[in-house]
C-alpha cells in the first residue's frame, strides 16, 4: 500500500547530516528537561506536532533525560502523531544510563551500547532510531570495542542507521574514524556539541580539522544558552523559566549572572537585541539564525517548553538570509569573543 505523505516541508531548508547522505531540517527539536521532565502527556504532543507542521523532521533524545521519561514521553506522542516512520529522523543517545547503580548500565561498552540502545528503543515504542550517538566519550573502555559496538548495532542488529559522537575531542572522533577505516567497521558522522553565541571555542576551533577531513556533521545543542539568548533573564530569573523550574541543576548558572562575566553577558544580549529589532525579529530568532548561519552546523536543536517558543523561534529562518556580511561583522563585535583560529604559518589552503 503507497505510503500518504503527511510531512510539509514548508520554508525549511534542509541540510546533509556529515558525509551521510541523510537530510535533516536546518531546526530540530530535543526533549532535554523538558519532555518527561517539566512537561507531560498532551503538551509533548502538541509541542512536537507545532514543530514538525513547520517543516522541523528531526528530534532528539536521550536514555538519561529525566531517566528514560523523556523517551516514553516523546515515544507516546510520536506513536499517537503516527507520522510515517520514513518522513522523520529519530535520534537517541547512550552513555549516561536511567540512573541506576550497577556498573554495566552506562558507559559504551558493547553490552551497554546494544543494551542500552534496546532499552531505549523500548521506551520509544520504535523499532530503530535514525541515529544513535555517544553522549560522552567512554575513557574506561577500548576504542576499538566502542566502534565495535555501534557498527553491531546499525549492521547485525538493525537497531540504527547511523552513530555520532556527543562532546567527544577531536582527537577522540579522529581515533574512532580511522578505527573504523582500518577495521572495516562503521565510523561515526555526526558531533552534538554544545554551540551558541557565548560558547564558541570547541565547535570553531577545535573541530575545523573534522569538517576538511571527514565532513563531519554537528547537530547542535543549547542554541540559546538555555534561554540568556531569549533575553529572559536580562531582569531576574522568571517563575516559570528553565533556571527557576530546575533550581539546584542551574544554581551555577543563577549566580553567574551575577558576577562581571555574567553582567556582561546580559549587557551583550540587550545590544543583539536592538540588532534584532532593527531586522525585524527578536533575540531569540537572531541567535538562532546566527548559529545556523555557520555551514559546520547541520542542524540546530531547539528547546520548547511552550507551542509559542516553537512558533516564535522558527522564525529565525526568516532573519537568516538578513545576516549579511556587514550584519554578522555587527553582532561580532558586540560578542567580542571570537576564537583565534589556530596558527597555520601561512600554509592555509
Ligand atoms: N548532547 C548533549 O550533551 C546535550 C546537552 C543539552 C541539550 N542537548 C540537546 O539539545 C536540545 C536543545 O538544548 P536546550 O534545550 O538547552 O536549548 P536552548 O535553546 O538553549 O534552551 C531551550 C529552553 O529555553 C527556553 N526558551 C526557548 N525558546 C524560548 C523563547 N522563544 N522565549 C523564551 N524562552 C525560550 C525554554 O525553557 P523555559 O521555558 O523552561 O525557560 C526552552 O526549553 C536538548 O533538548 C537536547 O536534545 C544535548
Amino acid at each position: 500500500m503507497a505510503v500518504e505523505s503527511k510531512f510539509d516541508p514548508k520554508e525549511m531548508e534542509f541540510r546533509h547530516l556529515g558525509p551521510s547522505g541523510l537530510k535533516v531540517s536546518v531546526f530540530s527539536l530535543g526533549g532535554w528537561l523538558t519532555y518527561g521532565g517539566t512537561q507531560k502527556g498532551n503538551i509533548v504532543k502538541e509541542i512536537l506536532e507545532t514543530a514538525w507542521n513547520h517543516g522541523i523532521n528531526f528530534f532528539d533524545t536521550a536514555e538519561v533525560y529525566s531517566n528514560g521519561q523523556c523517551e516514553i514521553e516523546m515515544g507516546q506522542a510520536l506513536k499517537e502523531l503516527a507520522w510515517p516512520r520514513d518522513e522523520y529522523v529519530l535520534s537517541t543517545k547512550v552513555f549516561f544510563g536511567t540512573g541506576r547503580k550497577e556498573p554495566n548500565t552506562r558507559g559504551l561498552s558493547r553490552k551497554h551500547v546494544v543494551e542500552g540502545l534496546k532499552s531505549s528503543l523500548q521506551r520509544l515504542q520504535q523499532p530503530y532510531v535514525d541515529i544513535v550517538l555517544a553522549h560522552r566519550p567512554d575513557v574506561g573502555t577500548p576504542m576499538k570495542e566502542i566502534v565495535e559496538g555501534f557498527t553491531q548495532v546499525i549492521r547485525n542488529l538493525n537497531l540504527a542507521y547511523y552513530w555520532g559522537t556527543s562532546e567527544w575531542s577531536a582527537v577522540q572522533i579522529q581515533e574512532a574514524t580511522q578505527i573504523a577505516e582500518r577495521y572495516n567497521l562503521i565510523a561515526p558522522i555526526a558531533e552534538q556539541p554544545q554551540y551558541n553565541a557565548f560558547h564558541r571555542q570547541r565547535f570553531e576551533v577545535e573541530y575545523a580539522p573534522l569538517y576538511e577531513q571527514f565532513q563531519y556533521g554537528t547537530t547542535i545543542w543549547s542554541p540559546l544558552a538555555s534561554g540568556l539568548l531569549t533575553g529572559k533573564y536580562n531582569d531576574g530569573i522568571p517563575e516559570d523559566s528553565r533556571f527557576a523550574t530546575n533550581k539546584s541543576f542551574f544554581e551555577g548558572s543563577v549566580k553567574s549572572l551575577q558576577s562581571d562575566e555574567g553582567k556582561a553577558k546580559i549587557a551583550k544580549v540587550r545590544k543583539l537585541t536592538e540588532i534584532a529589532e532593527k531586522l525585524g525579529g527578536n533575540v531569540a530568532q537572531l541567535s538562532l539564525a546566527w548559529a545556523a548561519k555557520n555551514p559546520n552546523v547541520s542542524t540546530v536543536i531547539l528547546g520548547a517548553t511552550k507551542v509559542s517558543q516553537i512558533e516564535d523561534n522558527i522564525k529565525a529562518l526568516k532573519l537568516l538570509p538578513k545576516l549579511t556580511p556587514e550584519v554578522m561583522e555587527e553582532i561580532e563585535k558586540i560578542l567580542d569573543n571570537k576564537p583565534a583560529e589556530a596558527p597555520s604559518y601561512g600554509r592555509k589552503r
